[in-house]
């Protein structure tokens, strides 16, 4: 037996608050019944409702993705592009944790698991991302001051877990870099390099938390190990 509103948030609908705003605004039905109580424990068997929609109780996967270019890291895509969901060997609805962009590669995590994706994506425990980035140009080092301390962007400033400068090409003016950054807002490092002028020509992830690339192709996929899900779990 679970807790209700646990329930609905492992099945990935909505996050544990949201579930029991439902529950307490009479959204939810547990065998056809209305239920407002908070603590309500369910069976595996009972059929839940939400807005109207059978919640589907699907066994979690977890599984580590090396994203190639030229996917869309999300379900489904009106346009027509690769999905990062499609490269992955699972009959089950799962979602990207978080987003790629679209000409960005590397370390992706998909799940069913919302709870799990609760955890990771909520600002107050984020987690360190490493990405190595080209990006056109070669920093000053005042500029690279500036990184380390910290850039604002959009009002806020995000200051880098990690920064190197891993090589620069004087011939053609580019560099490769590396960082570590904390927070999940999309294109963050796109837009911290925007902000001194240095276009990012290619971005990868190259780590996620401790989880790493190691063993995988670009498009290839992995299940985590049971190992793993609970180390993620414990970054709460
Ligand atoms: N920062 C970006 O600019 N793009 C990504 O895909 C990830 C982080």
């Amino acid at each position: 037996m679970e807790r209700l509103q646990k329930v609905i948030a492992n099945s990935g609908f909505c996050s544990r608050r949201k579930a029991e705003e439902y529950i307490l605004t009479g959204q939810v039905k547990v065998n056809g019944v209305v239920v407002k109580e908070l603590g309500t424990k369910v069976k595996k068997e009972d059929e839940i409702t939400i807005l109207n929609q059978v919640l589907t109780r699907e066994e979690k996967e977890y599984f580590l993705l090396y994203k190639p270019e030229k996917t869309i890291s999300s379900v489904s895509d009106d346009k027509g592009r690769t999905t990062v969901v499609s490269l992955i060997p699972s009959k089950n609805r799962l979602y990207p944790v978080g987003r790629l962009d679209y000409d960005t590669t590397g370390l992706l995590l998909l799940t069913n698991d919302g709870e799990l994706t609760n955890i990771l994506t909520h600002p107050s425990h984020e987690v360190e991302k490493i990405y190595r980035a080209k990006i056109q140009g070669i920093l000053t080092g005042f500029e690279v001051q500036q990184i380390k301390k910290g850039l604002v962007i959009d009002g806020r400033k995000v200051v880098p877990t990690y920064f190197k400068v891993v090589k620069t090409n004087s011939e053609n003016k580019t560099s490769i870099i590396r960082l570590g950054i904390v927070e999940g807002r999309n294109h963050i490092v796109k837009r911290m390099m925007a902000s001194l002028d240095h276009k990012v020509l290619e971005l990868k992830r190259e780590s996620y938390a401790f989880l790493t690339l190691d063993g995988l192709k670009k498009g290839e996929a992995r299940p985590l190990t049971i190992k793993e899900v609970k180390k993620l779990y414990s970054l709460k």
